[in-house]
This record gives C-alpha cells, structure tokens and sequence, in this order.
C-alpha cells in the first residue's frame, strides 16, 4: 500500500501514520521528521532548511524533493510507504508522480483528515507545551497555517480529479480515527 496522507497542520498525520505504519507493515516517510533530523545533525542542508522550517515556511522543492527520494528508494519501502508532509504544493504533485512513476510504484490513495480549525489550533499548543518543536510558537503555527491554505489545500483537489482522494473525520479518540482511516484505504 503506498499512501498520502494530507491535512492541515496537527490534524493528526504524525500520528495516524505511526499506527499505520505498525498496521500496515510500511515505513512511514514524514519530510518534516527527515528535515528536523538533518537540521539536528547540523548538515549543510539542514543550516539552509532551519530558518525558513522556523518562519513556517516551505523548504525548498529541491531539497525536499532528493530527500524524498533518497528515501523511498530504500529497501524497507518497496513493500509501500505512508507519506506524510508530502506533496504540499501543486508542484510537489506532479514531482511524486513523475518520481513513483520511474520507481514503478504508482499511488493507491490519498487520505486527508479533516480537522476543524480551533482544534488545531489547540492540538498544537498541547504539544508545543508537551514537545517544545521550535516551530510551534503562535505567530509560526499562523504562518503554517496560511501556508498550508494557500500552498497546500490545492493537493487534496489534485487527487480529488484523479479519483484518489478520500475524506477522513480527524476529531475523536485516536483509535476512532484510525479505524476510520483503515476502513477507507481501498482493498
Ligand atoms: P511537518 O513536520 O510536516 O509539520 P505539519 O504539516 O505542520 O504537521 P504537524 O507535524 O504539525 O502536524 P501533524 O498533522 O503531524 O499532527 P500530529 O500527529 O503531530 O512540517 C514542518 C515544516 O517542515 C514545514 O513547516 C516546512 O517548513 C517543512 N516541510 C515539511 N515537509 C515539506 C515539504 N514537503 N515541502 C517543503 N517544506 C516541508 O498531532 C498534533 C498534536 O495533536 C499532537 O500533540 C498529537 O498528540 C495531538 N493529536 C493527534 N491526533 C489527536 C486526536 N485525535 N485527538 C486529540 N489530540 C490529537
Ligand atoms: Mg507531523
């Protein structure tokens, strides 16, 4: 099973994928987690990505992109992966499809859980108390959020015009949700 999973931020992607992951038996494949551990280890393209991840910005699609595909070029992910944080604009669209397409390993489906905004906005204070991410100050999670409207709400109507998307309530208990999700992906 190769799937996206789209939201807006803390509506629960992180999380889902890592019961996902358990349950389906596929790596699962966060370009946030991959560029916070490269601005961890303090490489070249770590420096370059940390203030603009800092400003809530969208790291360039370069970037994103080779790491992407470092990554899902591995071993563990020829069995299929959960994406999550990818795409997030409408070029990054057409870059996963041109690059499953070369790798031979088309898209089964694209999963967006749907949040309600005061939620999220509550969600992420919780874990900015609970975690510390640098980028969960209001005035960065305002900015992730304007991005995610204007750069990232596109994607779900991509996959909606290729018949691939399919709509999830991400309010309730984390088991709900879940099943939820599962009972959605295609056979
Ligand atoms: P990224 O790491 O992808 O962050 P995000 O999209 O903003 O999403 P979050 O991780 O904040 O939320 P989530 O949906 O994973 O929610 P979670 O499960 O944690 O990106 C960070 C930055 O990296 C970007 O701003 C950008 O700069 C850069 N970047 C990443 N990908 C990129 C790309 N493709 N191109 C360019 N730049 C890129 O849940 C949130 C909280 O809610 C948690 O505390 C959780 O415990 C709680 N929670 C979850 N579910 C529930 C529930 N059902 N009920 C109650 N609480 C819940
Ligand atoms: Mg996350």
């Amino acid at each position: 099973m190769r799937l996206v999973l789209l939201g807006a931020p803390g509506s629960g992607k992180g999380t889902q994928a890592s019961m996902l992951k358990k349950f389906l038996e596929i790596p699962h494949v966060s370009t946030g987690d991959l560029l916070r551990a490269a601005v961890k280890a303090g490489t070249a393209l770590g420096l370059q990505a940390k203030a603009v991840m800092d400003a809530g910005d969208l790291v360039s699609d370069d970037i994103v992109l080779g790491m992407l595909e470092e990554r899902v070029s591995q071993e563990d992910a020829k069995a299929g992966f959960i994406l999550d944080g990818y795409p997030r604009n409408v070029a990054q669209c057409g870059a996963l499809e041109a690059l499953l397409e070369r790798l031979g390993q088309p898209l089964d489906v694209a999963v967006k859980l749907e949040v309600p905004y005061e939620l999220i906005v509550e969600r992420i204070a919780g874990r900015a108390a609970a975690e510390g991410r640098i980028d969960d100050t209001p005035e960065t999670v305002r900015a992730r959020l304007r991005v995610y409207a204007e750069q990232t709400a596109p994607v779900a109507d991509h996959f909606a015009e290729i018949g691939k998307l399919v709509i999830v309530d991400g309010v309730g208990e984390l088991d709900d949700v879940f099943q939820r999700i599962v009972d959605a992906l295609p056979a």
